[in-house]
């Protein structure tokens, strides 16, 4: 594992919370895992017809809150490994082709949660969990409990002592919030 103050990474996934200045980039990606979720049922406040650009919105009402320090959107990526490049059928001098170089494709985002901070003058020992979306084909990796677990560091970071959150009765998330040692509450 490696790790600084922003981010650390274990078996390839690099959890990070993301800053200001490159969350306005990273909304088409966090558009298409709000949008997979609701398309699967799983309604996170919102209702179909539900749209890329609907998913998108959201995404971008936040920007003021995330620029001002009120929410905090943690995000998994991994970097995938280049494909080998096809042997070329010429040799083809000694010109420089960037798509010759070894390495990474850009990193992809994997999951994704919101922290957000009450502003409420008695409540600033209190953060909220909200839209924990771990795409389809990566559950089951520990990357929820790693989204989690970048989010707790950051609430305990500012102060905030408990953590609430909303899920929907007997569903999976329930299962897994209550796996992971979160306590159901609820009115008697
Ligand atoms: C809920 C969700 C975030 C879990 O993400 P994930 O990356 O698959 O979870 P993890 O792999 O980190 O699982 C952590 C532990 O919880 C368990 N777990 C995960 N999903 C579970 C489920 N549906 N039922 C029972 N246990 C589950 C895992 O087996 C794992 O156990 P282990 O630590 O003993 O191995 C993911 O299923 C998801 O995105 N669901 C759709 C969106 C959603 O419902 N979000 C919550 C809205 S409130």
């Amino acid at each position: 594992m490696t790790s600084n103050s922003n981010s650390y990474t274990t078996d390839g996934i690099t959890l990070k919370v993301c800053p200001p200045s490159s969350y306005r980039s990273i909304i088409p990606e966090l558009a298409v895992l709000l949008k997979s979720c609701i398309d699967s049922n799983i309604t996170m406040n919102f209702i179909q017809p539900f749209s890329l650009e609907d998913a998108s919105e959201f995404w971008l009402s936040a920007e003021d809150n995330v620029k001002q320090g009120k929410q905090f959107v943690v995000i998994a990526q991994e970097a995938k490994e280049r494909p080998e490049p096809e042997p070329k059928a010429q040799a083809v001098g000694l010109l420089h082709d960037p798509s010759d170089q070894e390495g990474t494709e850009p990193p992809v985002i994997l999951g994704c949660v919101i922290l957000y901070l009450s502003q409420l003058p008695n409540a600033k020992h209190r953060g909220e969990v909200g839209k924990l979306i771990v795409g389809k084909e990566h559950r089951k990796r520990g990357i929820g409990k790693m989204l989690l677990s970048c989010l707790e560091d950051k609430a305990r970071e500012h102060g905030r002592t408990i953590l609430v959150l909303d899920t929907q009765t007997g569903s999976g998330a329930e299962l897994f919030y209550e796996h992971i040692g979160y306590t159901k509450v609820r009115i008697r």
